[in-house]
C-alpha cells in the first residue's frame, strides 16, 4: 500500500521511536528526541558501524575527540572563513533565500564559484531576478550567515573566549592523527573512525530527521600514501556498499553520484555521494570524499607541528592522503525506517502495520506473552530467562491479536506465547513477524531455536 512521510512520522511518534523535542513546551523547531525504541535502533546502528569500520577492519582504530576544540582548528579547516552561506531577503514578503541558489535557479549555466558577495548582489539587481514567492524585484543586501554554533568558554566573554560546537567530527581526527599513529605504532595505510554529535545552524533544516541542527556523524578518515597503486577510494565505496547490504537497504533504493569537478567541496579531489530515494526525492545519504592532503597540510601549516609520517623503508617523510566515508546516523535511520514501514493488506478489510526492520537493528528480538493472566508466572519465567541472551520484552495487556499487531508495528521478529497446552506439553507457540506463521517449539530448546534465527 502507498505510504507517506506523514504516516511514518506519526507512527514513529505514537509507538515510541521518536518524539518531538521539548514537546511539553510547545517543541523546539526541528529537534527530535529518540524514545525507548528509537534509542535501541540508534545504538545498534552505531555499534554495527563501529564493528564494521573500526573493530573488525584490519587497518583501522577508533577515537572519541571533544566537541569543543581550539578555534584554530576551524580556522585551518576553512570552516571559519568558508562554512557559511550568503543570504538575501525579499523586501516585500520577507522571504529569505541563499543568493547563489537564487541565481542558479534563474540561470543554471551561471558560474558563481569565484563571485564575491558584492558580485552576487549586483547580479541579482541587474539581471532582474524576481522573488520566487511574491515576484517582487526588491532585495536587501547580502548577509553572510555562519553555520557554526558559536559560544564562549570561561567567565569572561570576549573575542578570545569564542569557541564553536564542531560542525563535523572529522577535524577531531585530523588533529589527533599524530597522537594515534605514534601511540599505536600504526603504519600507513590505516584509518581512524569516530562517532559523535555535530552541530550546524542550518538555514533550511527539515524533512523530519533528514536535516537537523544537532545530529550524529559516523566518520572514517583513512590515511594512506598517495604513491601506492591500491585504489583506496574504490575500496571504501565498496565497503560502504557492503555495509548497506548488512542493513538490507534495497539496491534499487540508492544510487551512486560521482560529483562533477566544479561542484566539489573546497577540500575534495573526488566525491561519490550515495543518494537515497527518500519520500521527498533523492537526497545525500553517505559521502565518500577524497580529501587528499588538504587537512593535514592545513593543520601542519597553522599549528607549525610536524604532521608527516616517516616511511622507515625509504626514510622519507610523507604527508598522508585521506579518503573519508562520512554518514549521518539519523539520516541513515530515516532511510531504514522508511524502507521498513509497511502497511499490509490481510484481506477481509483487515490490515496491519509492520516495521520490517533488519533483525540486527530491531529494538526487541523477541516478545513473550501469556495467552491469559493464568499463565503469567510461567511466561514471566521464560521472559526472564531469555533476557539473559536476547533483547526481550514482556507483553501482557490486550487480546492476543492486538498484542501481535503491537509487536509487528515495532518490528519484533518473534513472539513467544505461553498458552493452555504449554503446562502439559512444555512447548510454546513462536510466531514469525514477516510470515505470520506459527510453530510449536519445546521450551527446553527455545533459546537454541531463537539463536539459529539471528
Ligand atoms: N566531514 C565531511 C562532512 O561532514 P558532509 O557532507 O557535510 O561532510 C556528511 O556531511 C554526512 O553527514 C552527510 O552525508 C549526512 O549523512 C550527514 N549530515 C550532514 N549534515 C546533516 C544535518 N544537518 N542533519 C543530519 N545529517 C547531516
Amino acid at each position: 500500500m502507498a505510504k507517506t512521510m506523514e504516516e511514518l512520522v506519526s507512527h514513529l511518534k505514537t509507538s515510541g521511536f521518536v518524539f518531538q523535542g521539548s514537546e511539553i513546551y510547545g517543541g523546539l523547531a526541528n529537534s527530535w528526541d529518540y524514545g525507548p525504541l528509537g534509542v535501541e535502533v540508534k545504538n545498534k546502528l552505531k555499534q554495527l558501524w563501529w564493528d564494521t569500520f573500526v573493530k573488525r577492519n584490519p587497518f583501522n582504530i577508533g577515537l572519541d575527540s571533544s566537541i569543543i576544540l581550539n578555534s584554530n582548528v576551524w580556522k585551518a579547516s576553512g570552516h571559519i572563513d568558508g562554512f557559511n552561506d550568503p543570504l538575501i531577503d525579499c523586501k516585500k514578503c520577507h522571504s529569505r533565500f541563499r543568493a547563489d541558489k537564487l541565481i542558479l535557479d534563474f540561470d543554471p549555466n551561471k558560474i558563481i564559484g569565484s563571485m564575491s558577495n558584492q558580485d552576487l548582489e549586483n547580479y541579482i539587481l541587474e539581471s532582474g531576478i524576481i522573488c520566487p514567492k511574491c515576484e517582487a524585484k526588491d532585495f536587501t543586501n547580502i548577509r553572510q550567515f555562519g553555520l557554526m554554533f558559536k559560544t564562549s568558554q570561561g567567565v569572561i566573554e570576549d573575542e578570545n573566549s569564542v569557541v564553536y560546537l564542531r560542525p563535523e567530527t572529522a577535524q577531531g581526527i585530523f588533529i589527533n592523527f599524530k597522537n594515534a599513529q605514534r601511540t599505536l605504532r600504526k603504519k600507513l595505510p590505516f584509518g581512524i573512525g569516530q562517532i559523535g554529535k555535530s552541530f550546524r545552524n542550518e538555514i533550511t533544516p527539515g524533512n523530519f530527521i533528514f536535516r537537523t541542527r544537532e545530529f550524529e556523524q559516523m566518520e572514517l578518515e583513512f590515511f594512506y600514501d598517495e604513491k601506492e597503486d591500491q585504489n583506496w577510494f574504490e575500496y571504501w565505496v565498496n565497503e560502504v556498499e557492503k555495509f548497506l547490504q548488512k542493513i538490507e537497504l534495497a539496491k534499487d533504493s540508492y544510487r551512486l553520484n560521482d560529483i562533477d569537478q566544479e561542484d566539489l567541496a573546497h577540500y575534495s579531489k573526488r566525491t561519490i555521494d550515495i543518494e537515497y530515494n527518500f519520500p521527498f526525492g533523492w537526497g545525500e545519504l553517505w559521502g565518500i570524499a577524497h580529501r587528499g592532503t588538504f587537512d593535514l597540510n592545513a593543520h601542519q601549516t597553522l599549528s607549525k607541528q610536524d604532521l608527516t609520517y616517516l616511511d622507515t623503508i625509504t626514510n622519507s617523510k610523507i604527508l598522508a592522503s585521506v579518503i573519508e566515508p562520512s554518514v549521518g546516523v539519523e539520516r541513515l535511520m530515516l532511510a531504514i525506517f522508511w524502507q521498513a514501514f509497511c502497511e499490509e493488506d490481510l484481506g477481509d478489510n483487515n490490515s496491519r502495520i509492520v516495521m520490517k526492520l533488519p533483525y540486527n537493528l530491531v529494538p526487541y528480538q523477541v516478545a513473550v506473552m501469556p495467552l491469559q493472566k493464568q499463565q503469567n508466572e510461567q511466561a514471566k519465567q521464560i521472559y526472564l530467562d531469555l533476557l539473559n541472551d536476547f533483547d526481550a520484552t514482556f507483553d501482557e495487556t490486550g487480546n492476543v491479536g492486538k498484542r501481535y499487531r503491537r509487536q509487528d508495528a515495532i518490528g519484533t521478529p518473534f513472539v513467544v506465547t505461553y498458552d493452555f497446552d504449554s503446562d502439559n506439553d512444555q512447548k510454546v507457540t513462536v510466531r514469525n513477524r514477516d510470515t505470520m506463521q506459527q510453530e510449536r517449539v519445546e521450551i527446553s530448546i527455545l533459546k537454541t531455536y531463537l539463536k539459529s534465527k539471528f
